[in-house]
């Protein structure tokens, strides 16, 4: 079934609809976008290379139980690769985008590459985002991993991760690379989180709201606490060359903060080419663009029909979802974990 994975644009011979010569790098603007394309696909893909499973076999197949990285809990798949991702060699002029996940990691990436790319629309199409900005600590079965992936794009490479930051291999900080940390308010990221845990087919069932709320403040969910993520990686920023980044800011003045980063990276870009960044990474661009959106990812290995991955893209849904009771409970134990801490969160914007 990994085959499938294949689907998510790292397979020549699979990506769908970049036809059998094509491999990452290759122009995503040539993808077709539609679901029927990628359906398409997939019907082709059973056909030519593995026995057709079932929908509940392939699903039986992809979803992936948690195991515990010195404390973490994470994907099984992501701990056998972790030897690998541990010895890593960074490149000096490697630029890091640490999130915890449903922080608008995506979002981030997208305006990076485009800052790396001056603005320019149709470079930012070449690829997916998932093949632009590689996934640093994933791994699948029969898959290229994260760390092959990296290890074949050229330099200056983005490299995406959710690890905590006491998890960082090491290589980052003897290269002294950059780092740009994305934070987002723990409450839309837990109800963005229990979106992702029904599309993207890795995760089992999450129960109801109720429930995996519970597990979100426990730390039972993949990555561990979002306290001590968020948390790690802001008292890291006292020594260590770290752009700390929040989400709300980013929704309430996202011009300010790509003059951050740019400022950050000691870049200058003409307003026109702001301008041009600003528009091709608002929500509305990214729903709509297959090289930032996800749908070319196999509908076995996340489906969009359940919850795109580019859900709602807005400060506050929260409301939408908490009881008054579930809000209460948030509340109170959020102050007594974050109790002390200078760090704060804007719950809406
Ligand atoms: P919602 O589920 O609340 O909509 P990540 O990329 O870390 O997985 O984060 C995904 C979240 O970021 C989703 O949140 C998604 O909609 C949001 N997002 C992605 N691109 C965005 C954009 N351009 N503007 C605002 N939010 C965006």
């Amino acid at each position: 079934i990994w085959a499938g994975l294949c689907l998510m644009g790292h397979c020549p011979r699979h990506s769908p609809g970049t036809g059998p010569s094509t491999g990452p790098g290759t122009v995503l603007a040539q993808v077709p976008a539609s679901s029927e394309a990628v359906e398409a696909a997939s019907r082709e893909e059973s056909q030519c290379c593995v026995e057709p499973l079932s929908a509940m076999e392939q699903e039986a197949e992809i979803t992936q139980e948690l195991g515990n990285l010195h404390g973490i809990p994470l994907y099984k798949s992501f701990i056998e690769g972790w030897p690998q991702v541990k010895a890593f060699q960074a490149r000096p002029d490697d630029l890091v985008i640490s999130t915890y996940p449903k922080s608008g990691t995506t979002w981030l990436s997208e305006i990076m590459d485009m800052i790396y790319h001056d603005g320019d629309v149709e470079k930012c199409r070449r690829d997916a985002i998932y093949n632009r900005v590689p996934f640093l600590e994933l791994k699948a079965p029969g898959e290229e991993s994260g760390i092959e992936l990296l290890e074949n794009t050229p330099s200056p490479r983005l490299v995406k991760t959710h690890l905590p930051v006491q998890l960082l291999p090491t290589s980052f900080w003897e290269k002294d690379c950059k780092i740009i940390y994305m934070a987002r308010n723990p409450k839309d990221v837990a109800i963005s989180y229990y979106y992702f845990h029904q599309m993207a087919k890795i995760h089992h069932d999450p129960g109801t709201k109720a429930e995996f709320l519970e597990n979100f403040m426990a730390g039972k969910v993949p990555y561990g606490s979002w306290y001590d993520h968020v948390r790690g990686w802001w008292e890291k920023k006292q020594e260590k060359k770290i752009l700390y980044l929040f989400y709300e800011d980013m929704k309430k003045d996202p011009r300010q903060e790509v003059q951050k980063i740019l400022q950050f990276l000691g870049k200058e870009l003409a307003e026109g080419t702001v301008d041009r960044i600003l528009h091709h990474t608002s929500f509305q661009e990214m729903k709509k663009n297959p090289a930032a959106n996800y749908e070319t990812v196999l509908p076995a290995l996340m489906d969009h029909s359940i919850s795109p991955f580019l859900r709602k893209g807005i400060s506050g849904d929260w409301k939408n979802h908490f009881t008054v009771a579930q809000n209460e409970r948030f509340d109170q134990h959020y102050q007594e974990v974050m109790a002390g801490s200078d760090l704060h969160f804007q719950m809406e914007v």
